[in-house]
């Protein structure tokens, strides 16, 4: 009989927000409002559906497999060399290129808990030592929401080859600061390659939250991760991209990619979507203005919600979580539960966020969270 690896038989299943359809299909509800992954509400640009009708007739062909325009267009984006750039299949498929590429077996892979959970899965498949720190309180007497920077890079030791740092976090919503950043890197070991992970930039608000792509500048254990999945809308098509100080980091990005695993279709959306920014900055302005409105309502309801600088808030209910997920969902709305942690809402429109809000008070109270979910 076969048998799989026993680091693969054992790792959990990588659990996506759930759909609409899955609704519909388990509990009988329909049309459900969504607000489990992260998307942008927004249909796609106008300029990226353009490209994608102009590049159709060209899918009997593989795509350019070294990505040149796009990887041109991030260049001069970012204002750094195309060498400095790695494009891949969403920015999750450059997370498990990083793994592969600079994790040996039984070498360790640094990041807070909790964070993106993509983190420990491809650890495991990477056969590496996974060093979680947990997250610490971002305000007295919180809940734990925030990078603990000091105690991440205690934990560093000689095994460490790479370390993520989500900012802001994925699924708290939160960011660290500049000198707080600035100090961490500064204790990183050159052999450890730190990756700021910023799938959530463009919603970012708070100018003391850093650039990742000005910190990485003079630091060659430094690169940023980036996706067209979440402000750029692009999350259907799987466009992710590395940017690294040291060209030699995205080389090896490039080392460990699937060949072709960049379609002409995304690359193409991808170009197209950074030729229409300033409709994405509107777009993000929206949402941002949007996460003000629900952090404020969820508030008032007094309910404790971190700041969020990206396109989610983070409720803490703790071990009322999933019953609380349950009961939205019964109620057609789908949020991306983290049992006995805390529920994650994307921000949606103002319309969708509204039947959220009701759904949620009717929740609340009829108790049957806490009847359940104890
Ligand atoms: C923090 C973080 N990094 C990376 C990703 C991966 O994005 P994608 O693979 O869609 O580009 C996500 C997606 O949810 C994320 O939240």
């Amino acid at each position: 009989m076969v048998s799989a690896r026993p680091a693969v038989a054992a790792m959990p299943a990588y659990r996506p927000g759930r759909n609409p359809a899955d609704l519909a299909r388990e509990i009988g509800v329909p049309r459900a409002v969504k607000l489990a992954s992260n998307e942008v509400a927004f249909p796609p640009l106008p300029a990226v559906v353009e490209a994608i009708g102009a590049t159709a007739g060209e899918t009997n062909r593989y795509p350019d497999n070294g990505a040149a325009v796009l990887t041109r267009a991030l260049a001069d984006r970012y204002g750094v060399e195309p060498a400095q750039v790695a494009a891949g299949c969403g920015a999750v498929t450059v997370c498990q290129q990083l793994a592969q590429a600079f994790n040996d077996p039984g070498s360790s892979i640094a990041f807070a808990w909790r964070s993106f959970e993509m983190y420990p899965l491809l650890a495991q498949v990477a056969g590496a030592h996974v060093q979680q720190v947990p997250l610490v309180p971002g305000t007295p007497g919180g809940t734990r929401d925030t990078h603990d920077l000091a105690g991440l890079a205690a934990a560093i030791d000689e095994t460490t080859r790479l370390v993520f740092v989500c900012n802001p976090n994925n699924p708290t919503g939160t960011a660290v600061r500049r000198a707080e950043l600035e100090r961490f890197l500064d204790a990183v070991p050159a052999h450890t390659l730190v990756v700021l992970d910023e799938a959530y930039r463009e919603f970012v608000t708070d100018p003391d939250v850093p650039d990742g792509v000005q910190l990485m500048r003079g630091r060659p254990n430094v690169a940023v991760l980036r996706t067209f999945s979440k402000a750029w809308g692009l999350a259907g098509l799987r466009v992710g991209y590395l940017l690294a100080e040291d060209p030699a980091v995205a080389d090896a990005v490039r080392r460990t990619h699937v060949p072709f695993s960049v379609s002409s279709l995304a690359q193409a959306a991808a170009v197209a979507a950074l030729a229409s920014e300033a409709e994405v900055r509107e777009r993000c302005a929206a949402v941002v203005a949007e996460r003000a409105r629900l952090t404020a309502a969820l508030r008032d309801r007094g309910l404790p919600v971190a700041d969020s600088q990206a396109n989610f808030v983070w409720l803490p209910f703790g071990e009322r979580t999933a019953a609380v997920a349950a009961a939205l969902e019964a109620q057609a709305v789908i949020t991306r539960p983290f049992a006995g942690e805390g529920l994650r809402v994307t921000v949606g429109t103002p319309e969708e966020d509204d039947v959220f809000l009701g759904a949620l008070d009717a929740v609340l109270t009829s108790g049957t969270a806490d009847q359940t979910g104890a």
